[in-house]
């Protein structure tokens, strides 16, 4: 029963959690840098490292006091992301494995996103993961396709220009809403009308594995700079029509690749997997393909630590460990 304990500080949320050897979740805490970083209307680097280090040795003390036990490995993602903040993440887990004589794992982000399908927070085991997934990862820094076959990971495609969150944080912006936009936007849209403003659907191939999200953003830019003196009461309309051809492409798309792909699971993992519309669109065409879809509980859509210590432990048992110099990276590596 390896208790493992996850650190999570690749961009600007801090993040420790404590699981299982069974993959249950016995903590899982946050603190947002949200605040600090809002009066720059995005985030700053050097401040989300030092929002870090302020946050990192409380949440893993609380995190040690509401565990079932000891823990016995520590987990950390080592990329991709700031290097600051990854840095101190990575340093603080390599130090307390240290002191402790633990065992380190560093993870990557983007695996562990793909494993949070398989948790809860109902104090139940993860599932388990099916033969075949096809998982889409679509957060503020990415979009991509995975086939997961077997344990083996081969990314199918991604988005050519922006991440499908990094389009709701824009059109957040340009209506004013703040950073980051994806929680405003869908809760403005839940008040307007999808179909009052339509907004062009980009498919790129209609059956290809890539993605292309500035398009829309562009095209919202430009309604708003035309009908600029009817914004505000047109807002929750606007937030609508750009919400729904996001869901549009997204879940057609996953669905179609899930087809191209003989898969009869797939996962919806990152910050956008949180979006209600998103979850009741790809379960309804899910469900009429016969398609079982695996989506993690909302509050592990986003960045959060419980994936990374469920990740870590899978590499761990599989006997795969890291140096305490660990280092860290900024991009993607497949
Ligand atoms: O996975 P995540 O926490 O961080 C990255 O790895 O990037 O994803 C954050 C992104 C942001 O762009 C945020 O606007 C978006 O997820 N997001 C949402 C929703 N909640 C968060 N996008 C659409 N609808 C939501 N409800
Ligand atoms: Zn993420």
């Amino acid at each position: 029963m390896l208790r493992t304990l996850g650190i999570e500080t690749s961009c600007d949320e801090s993040a420790v959690a404590v699981v299982d050897g069974d993959g249950r979740v016995e903590v899982s805490l946050l603190s947002s840098q949200i605040e600090a970083h809002a009066p720059y209307g995005g985030v700053v680097p050097e401040l989300a490292s030092r929002e870090h280090l302020k946050a990192l040795p409380y949440l893993v003390d609380q995190a040690l006091e509401s565990a079932l036990g000891p823990v016995e490995m520590v987990a950390v993602t080592a990329g991709p992301g700031l290097i600051g903040a990854l840095l101190v993440g990575v340093r603080f887990a390599a130090a307390f494995a240290w002191g402790r004589r633990l065992p380190l794992v560093a993870v990557d982000h983007l695996e562990g996103h793909l494993v949070s399908s398989l948790l809860n927070l109902d104090g139940e085991p993860a599932r388990q993961e099916p033969d075949r997934v096809l998982a889409l990862v679509a957060s503020g820094g990415h979009s991509s396709w995975y086939l997961m076959d077997h344990g083996s990971r081969v990314r199918l495609g991604r988005t050519r220009d922006d991440a499908a969150g990094e389009s709701f944080d824009k059109v957040a912006q340009v209506l004013g809403l703040g950073y980051p936009g994806g929680r405003v936007i869908s809760e403005l849209a839940a008040k307007g009308n999808p179909d009052r403003i339509k907004f062009k659907r980009t498919y790129l191939e209609k059956s290809g594995f890539d993605f292309s999200f500035s398009g829309i953003k562009t095209g919202v830019g430009r309604y708003i700079e035309l009908n600029n003196d009817q914004i505000e009461h047109q807002a929750p309309d606007i937030a609508s029509g750009f919400q729904e051809s996001v869901v549009d492409v997204l879940s057609y798309k996953l669905l179609n690749a899930a087809a191209v792909k003989r898969c009869n699971h797939v996962a919806l993992v990152g910050g956008v997997a949180a979006n209600s519309r998103l979850r009741e669109k790809v379960a309804t065409a899910a469900r009429q393909k016969h398609v079982t879809v695996h989506i993690p509980p909302v509050n592990l859509c986003g960045d959060n630590a419980a994936m990374i210590a469920a990740a870590g432990f899978h590499h761990l048992i599989q006997g795969r460990t890291s140096a305490l110099d660990s280092d860290v990276y900024s991009r993607i590596k497949q």
